[in-house]
């Protein structure tokens, strides 16, 4: 069970390797990202730099947070109980049904998929008598969706006209009845788990300590993907960053995207990175 650092190219090594830090990693489609991300945990966890318990790794889909807990466990000894690997929703997921309580929720909580938000919304309006030529379901939909993407609950809208007034109240109605029913939508998963972590401080200090080393793979801008997942990463780690040297954010992305702020950066091209 070696890590086979002897496998990877220069680059890939300086970033398995690199010291504790914020990182930002840019390469090609698969020239080696993953590889190098699941190394590096590897390396943290048998170099007994870090616990398990001490690495949160996150990424977008089911199918690449599965491909990464398989690469990361074929290279440890003992399956890495404690660590926190999946995705934004998934690990919010399990964030929420840890403290519930605390984040307004019934500990059963149903996730609806967006078929079933939009049957929720459709009721939701029916029961309003909504016309819905003027507030189409799934323009709703996408509004709230959107709404919640932007942190903004319906107190926050920005009112501009009757249309968005409206918009907004509807908004309100449908967090509601969620709320009465026990459902949570995806991107209220988000959305409250960024809350959760926002305004606990106890908690946040707790996961802020634990959670030394988040790795992030196929790292986006905020625009278009979560704000729950990245800013909840943010409001762990931005304390954490005050308060001593030994945090580390680290991200991969593929060079052809334009990353957010990143303290360091190294990028290898796409034709060097491997030698397969
Ligand atoms: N240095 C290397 N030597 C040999 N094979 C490598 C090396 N680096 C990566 N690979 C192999 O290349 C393939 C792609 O690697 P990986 O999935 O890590 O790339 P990626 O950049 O994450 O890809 P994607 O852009 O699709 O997410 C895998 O089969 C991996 O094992
Ligand atoms: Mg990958």
């Amino acid at each position: 069970m070696s890590l086979h650092l002897e496998h990877l190219n220069p680059e890939q090594l300086a970033a398995v390797t690199a010291p504790d830090e914020h990182a930002l990693i840019l390469a090609g489609a698969g020239s080696g990202k993953t590889r190098v991300l699941t190394t590096r945990i590897a390396w943290l966890i048998k170099g007994g730099r870090a616990a398990p318990a001490n690495v949160l790794a996150v990424t977008f889909t089911n199918k690449a947070a599965r491909e990464m807990l398989t690469r990361v466990t074929a290279m440890l000894p003992a399956s890495p109980r404690g660590m926190w690997i999946g995705t934004f929703h998934g690990l919010a997921n399990r964030m929420l049904r840890m403290h519930h309580a605390e984040a307004g929720l019934p500990q059963a909580f149903t996730i609806l998929d967006s078929q079933d938000q939009l049957a929720a919304i459709k009721r939701m309006a029916k029961s309003m008598n909504v016309d819905e030529e003027r507030f189409p379901p799934r323009e709703l939909m996408y509004f709230i969706n959107g709404q919640k993407e932007e942190g903004i609950r319906p107190r926050e809208v920005r009112v501009t006209d009757e249309t968005t007034k409206g918009y907004a109240s509807l908004y309100a109605a449908y967090d509601e009845q969620c709320q009465r029913e026990g459902v949570v939508d995806f991107a209220e998963l988000l959305l409250r788990c960024y809350e959760l972590l926002a305004r606990n401080e106890i908690l946040r200090e707790h996961y802020s300590q634990r959670f030394r080393y988040i790795l992030v793979d196929e790292f986006r801008t905020p625009t278009g993907c979560s704000t729950g997942g990245s800013s909840s990463c943010r409001a762990i780690r931005g304390r954490r960053r005050a308060a001593g040297p030994s945090s580390s954010r680290w991200a991969t992305t593929t060079s052809r995207s334009t990353p957010s702020a990143a303290p360091t950066s190294a990028t290898w091209p796409t034709s060097s990175a491997t030698s397969r």
